[in-house]
């Protein structure tokens, strides 16, 4: 999938993916290979780069079924050169094809853990791979340690200490992802204060409604929030989100596969961006969904009649609201402002 060279060129914030939702299909065949896996048979029988899953035809089936195969494909990955190929991959790829200059990752000691990666293990791998992709391309990176919410309450205690057990400096966040129907917000609450991160997001108004958006906030007192879509529900619910300056990591192509809205017409990108709210994009699973940053930004562009002026303030956005140092964040900052000067 190559980008229009006008799309390509708006520099790019990747701020909600998850790295075992990067692998393409051809990175699962060869370390499939590498360590001697054989893959669930339906996973790869989808044309493309992409992947398949049965699911019923609801959200939440969908978003079930899709987050099997996720295990499923991540079942392959079994030591630290496979997450390091992984992160490398998926880095140079977004910075050289698609103008990517920041990717902000979700990663899970729990998916390590099948791995057979201690979390620090697995962090070194992560480093190693993104340390190539940064002396390649210039990209910048940050990981947010995420636990999943239907693993439960207590693997995700547990993930929270071990991400205050072993700082990196490149973990930078803390979240949550998963079935949000599993559990209470609260239940999770240990989590996100064992880790001792104050950085903070967690996934709400993707699958359910206006009232996980306001658990989440309130709860967890975060700001960002992975999807938020269907907070367009409630509109006192969008007038609250407003008056904190949420920053909803909206994901479109996501959004899309897993049912959530049927029709691009449907989905609230534009209105919220409309709105006032601090939109930034996020490409979640880009193999599993067909996309890639690249392409949400150009979806955001064709569906939903952003101006490349537009484009440039999403990046702004997410180089703004970054889990990220000072420093970095005014170079990241610098070189936005350098393309909205020449353009
Ligand atoms: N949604 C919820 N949880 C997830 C996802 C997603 O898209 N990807 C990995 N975990
Ligand atoms: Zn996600």
């Amino acid at each position: 999938m190559r980008l229009p060279e006008h799309i390509r060129r708006v520099p790019k914030a990747d701020l909600h993916v998850h790295l075992e939702g990067t692998i393409t299909p051809d990175l699962v065949k060869r370390i499939a290979h590498r360590n001697k896996i054989k893959l669930p048979d339906e996973l790869l029988k989808r044309e493309g780069q992409t992947f398949q899953w049965k699911e019923d035809p609801t959200p939440l089936g969908s978003l079930r079924g899709f987050l099997q195969a996720y295990d499923d494909a991540t079942k392959v990955l079994r030591g630290a050169q496979d997450y390091t190929d992984l992160t490398y991959d998926y880095l140079k790829r977004s910075a050289e094809e698609e103008n990517c200059i920041y990717a902000e990752i979700m990663v899970s000691a729990d998916h390590g853990a099948m791995a057979k990666l201690s979390w620090p293990d697995m962090l070194a791998a992560i480093t190693r791979g993104y340390e190539k992709a940064k002396a390649e391309t210039g990209i910048e990176m940050r990981l947010i340690s995420t636990c999943v919410r239907h693993y439960g309450p207590e693997g995700a205690l547990k993930v929270g200490e071990l991400t205050r057990a072993h700082p990196h400096p490149l973990v930078t966040g803390f979240g949550m992802a998963g079935d949000e129907t599993a559990f209470k917000i609260a239940d999770f609450l240990p989590a996100y204060e064992a880790s001792g991160l104050k950085n903070r997001t967690a996934h709400a108004g993707e699958a359910t409604g206006p009232a996980t958006v306001r658990e989440a906030r309130d709860v967890l007192k975060i700001r960002r929030f992975g999807h938020m879509v269907r907070a367009i529900e409630d509109s006192a619910l969008m007038d609250e989100q407003k008056a904190i300056n949420a920053v909803p990591e909206v994901c479109v192509s996501s959004n899309m596969a897993l049912k959530v809205f049927t029709d691009y017409r449907k989905h609230p990108l534009r209105k919220f961006f409309d709105a006032g709210l601090k939109v930034v994009l996020g490409s979640d699973d880009p193999t599993f969904f067909r996309t890639s940053i690249g392409r949400e930004y150009q979806i955001a562009q064709e569906k939903f009649a952003f101006t490349e002026k537009e484009l440039a303030k999403l990046t702004r956005n997410a180089i703004e609201e970054a889990f990220i140092d000072e420093p970095t964040r005014a170079k990241l900052l610098q070189r936005v402002d350098a393309f909205k000067a020449a353009a």
